[in-house]
């Protein structure tokens, strides 16, 4: 089956937008329910689901309502305007429409213990906002911290300020006075010795925040972070390299300033690819031989030292060759 020059496959699910909110400038929510008879495959905190927009990309956005409500999905999504234009369709999204979406996946999950420090940066809050919902109803330990600009692109503001959880959630605003201003410091050294930090937010936020924690000394198995995008990868000094697919023994061809997916579409190939900007992991094909020069988000730096795995949205190959299981 195609929906909007997409190839998909049964293992999509039919729904309807059954509700569209603005949530704050900029940042609508939508409420999907099932599209037929049968309910939604359960999700868990931290999970996502890929979404087939009517402009033919695909996108991932985190699941922001409570786990245990799985008569409907809750997404959140921010417009950028100078995107490439998943934000833009998703915007234009009208109650009523038929969607397809990939059943959840998790690759940002809650530990079973441990304080949890919960910091968003803008729309990085949807996650989070799962999280805390799960936290609280389970009667766990947690803070939540929420920054944004200003008032007016808080999203879910109201959600957060009548939550049983409310008095666990604390805002920073940019504009706002001095007192409320997110200092990671502070924050990370009023979290009890057991913490674990979930954080998510553009790149900029996370890698100050990720930054701060390791300074301080907080071990890497209690950082827990999902990426919600990236800053554009700089190009200059890419090298061309050739990618050979093991299961055809095809050669492709990766010229400088071309993205491995970009050629392998182009050679007629259909990686796997939902944000195309090295945060999700959907595009990551294990390494057979040769060295990836990774560029992604979404591995840790263990998996990285590894090679085990290439992402082919956005990392390229230090070795002339690069053979990947595909
Ligand atoms: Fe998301 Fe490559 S498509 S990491």
């Amino acid at each position: 089956m195609t929906y909007a020059g997409l190839a998909v496959d049964d293992g999509w699910l039919r729904t309807i937008v059954a509700r569209r909110t603005i949530e704050a400038e900029d940042i609508v929510s939508l409420a999907l329910d099932p599209g037929g008879p049968d309910a939604l495959p359960t999700f868990e905190a931290g999970a996502h689901i890929e979404i087939a927009l009517p402009n033919g990309v695909i996108r991932p956005y985190s699941l922001c309502n409570a786990p245990c409500d799985v008569l409907s999905y809750q997404i959140a999504v921010l417009l950028e305007r100078e995107g490439r234009g998943g934000s833009r369709a998703a915007h234009e999204l009208a109650e009523g429409q038929t969607l397809l979406v990939r059943p959840p996946r998790n690759f940002f999950p809650l530990a079973a213990d441990g304080h949890s420090l919960l910091i968003a940066g803008g729309i990085g809050l949807t996650p989070l906002l799962a999280m805390a919902e799960t936290l609280a109803g389970a009667g766990r330990g947690f803070d939540f911290h929420v920054c944004a600009r200003n008032r007016r692109r808080a999203a879910f503001a109201q959600r957060l300020e009548t939550a049983p959880f409310a008095a666990r959630t604390h805002w920073h605003f940019d504009d706002g006075p001095a007192e409320q201003k997110f200092e990671v410091a502070a924050v990370l050294a009023s979290a009890p010795a057991d913490a674990r930090l979930y954080v998510c937010g553009p790149q900029g936020f996370m890698d100050h925040v990720l930054t701060a924690a390791r300074a301080c000394g907080w071990p890497e198995s209690r950082l827990h972070y999902e990426y919600f995008s990236a800053a554009p990868i700089v190009s200059d000094g890419d090298r061309a390299f050739q990618l050979l697919l093991a299961r055809s023994n095809r050669i492709i061809e990766v010229p400088a300033g071309v993205t491995a997916a970009e050629a392998m579409t182009a050679a007629g190939v259909e990686p796997p690819l939902s944000c195309e900007q090295g945060v999700c992991g959907t595009c990551l094909l294990p390494v057979l031989e040769g060295l990836p020069d990774h560029r992604d988000h979404f591995q840790s730096a263990t998996e990285r030292a590894a090679n085990g795995r290439f992402a082919v949205c956005c990392s390229r190959a230090l070795t002339p060759r690069l053979t990947i299981d595909f």
